[in-house]
């Protein structure tokens, strides 16, 4: 564990005991480090949500048939947030997080907070926990925003009551091999989505389908599962967690949003960025095979901000990409992206926000 000291809670949120936590901040990974506050705002099927409120992050109490446990009726967010030299914290797009969340929100018939009730919450959720946030260059602050169906529910039916919640956490790399390229092995029998179903929006049943490949494929050195469309079985939809990007030459291809694979910020973003540094990027069905003769492969995602992929392995065959460590393309753009996210560039397409 990162912790030097596991009691490191402060009594209140107005006098923190330090600017920074007790953390040994060059050891971070990705997983839950418990900090000071979550924020919960509920509403009732067909209401509107109410002034939410911070409380100390903890347990939460569900009934046991609330409808998130019986029927999956969930959606989560993540989005980070990054400290600047100067002590300010930004954070990035967090609009876009509110927006994906509402869309997903009218597919799980769930209601869901304003844009500008997100925005405000994922603030003070922040600003709660500043101290969390880790110094410049040591990794972010990773925000997960939770809606989730919490009344109970026994036959089939939208939930009548609904939780707004939302939870910080200190992190560093996703993938355990940091920095380094990760080893993909392609899916082709079990898949995560299909068409008129789910697989556009952030639904917490999403990521429990992909588990099963995931395991497999970590049992056996990969390090995730790049999944196929389940109709031709031959063009490439996205990794477990992440957007999936093809660069031959110039030009930079990714599966284009058709509602099975998720439309990710930092996708759109990556897209944006490598347009403006020159390259030709088309959004559009990529079939299998042009992993083949690629120059470069990478992933894209909050989480896992641009990760250079080394192989892939489909029916067996192993793909190399790269010598050793980030292809030159990917290596561009995550530093552009980073920058800007950290406050280091001129922000001119206003995607931060302090
Ligand atoms: C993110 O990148 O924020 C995600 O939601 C992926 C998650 C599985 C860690």
């Amino acid at each position: 564990s990162p912790f030097k000291n596991a009691a490191v809670l402060s009594d209140s949120y107005s006098s923190e005991a330090s600017e920074l936590a007790d953390i040994e901040w060059g050891n971070l990974g990705f997983g839950l480090l418990p900090t000071d506050y979550m924020y919960m705002m509920k509403c009732s099927q067909g209401g509107n949500f109410s002034k939410g409120e911070l409380q100390r992050f903890g347990n939460i109490e569900l009934n046991p048939s609330a409808g998130v446990l019986n029927y999956g009726q969930g959606l989560f967010e993540g989005l980070k947030a990054y400290r600047k030299e100067d002590g300010n914290i930004l954070l990035f797009r967090p609009e876009e997080n509110a927006l994906r969340m509402r869309q997903g929100a009218e597919r799980m018939c769930m209601p869901a907070p304003t844009v500008d009730q997100f925005v405000e919450a994922v603030k003070e959720t922040v600003l709660a926990n500043k101290r969390w946030v880790p110094p410049p260059g040591k990794g972010s602050l990773y925000i997960r925003p939770l809606l989730m169906g919490s009344g109970a529910v026994l036959g089939l039916a939208p939930a009548p009551e609904y939780t707004f919640l939302i939870y910080v956490s200190p992190v560093g790399n996703y993938f355990k091999e940091g920095v380094a390229p990760i080893n993909l092995i392609v899916e082709h029998e079990l898949h995560r989505a299909t068409p008129g179903g789910t697989g556009g929006v952030k639904t917490i049943g999403n990521y429990a389908a992909v588990l099963k490949a995931q395991s497999a494929a970590k049992a056996k050195g990969y390090s995730d599962v790049l999944y196929l469309d389940c109709v031709h079985k031959k063009y490439l939809e996205e990794v477990s967690s992440c957007n999936i990007f093809v660069v031959k030459g110039n030009v930079i291809s990714t599966p284009a949003i058709k509602g099975t694979i998720l439309p990710g910020i930092t996708r759109k973003s990556i897209i944006d960025v490598a347009r403006s540094q020159g390259f030709q990027v088309e959004e559009r069905f990529v079939p299998v095979d042009e992993l083949l003769d690629a120059d470069e492969v990478f992933c894209t995602g909050t989480a896992v901000v641009v990760s250079p992929v080394g192989s892939i392995t489909y029916k067996g065959k192993r793909v190399s990409y790269g010598v050793d460590g980030f292809g030159a393309v990917a290596q561009q753009l995550y530093s552009v992206l980073t920058r800007l996210q950290m406050g280091l560039i001129d922000d001119k397409m206003n995607w931060t926000v302090e």
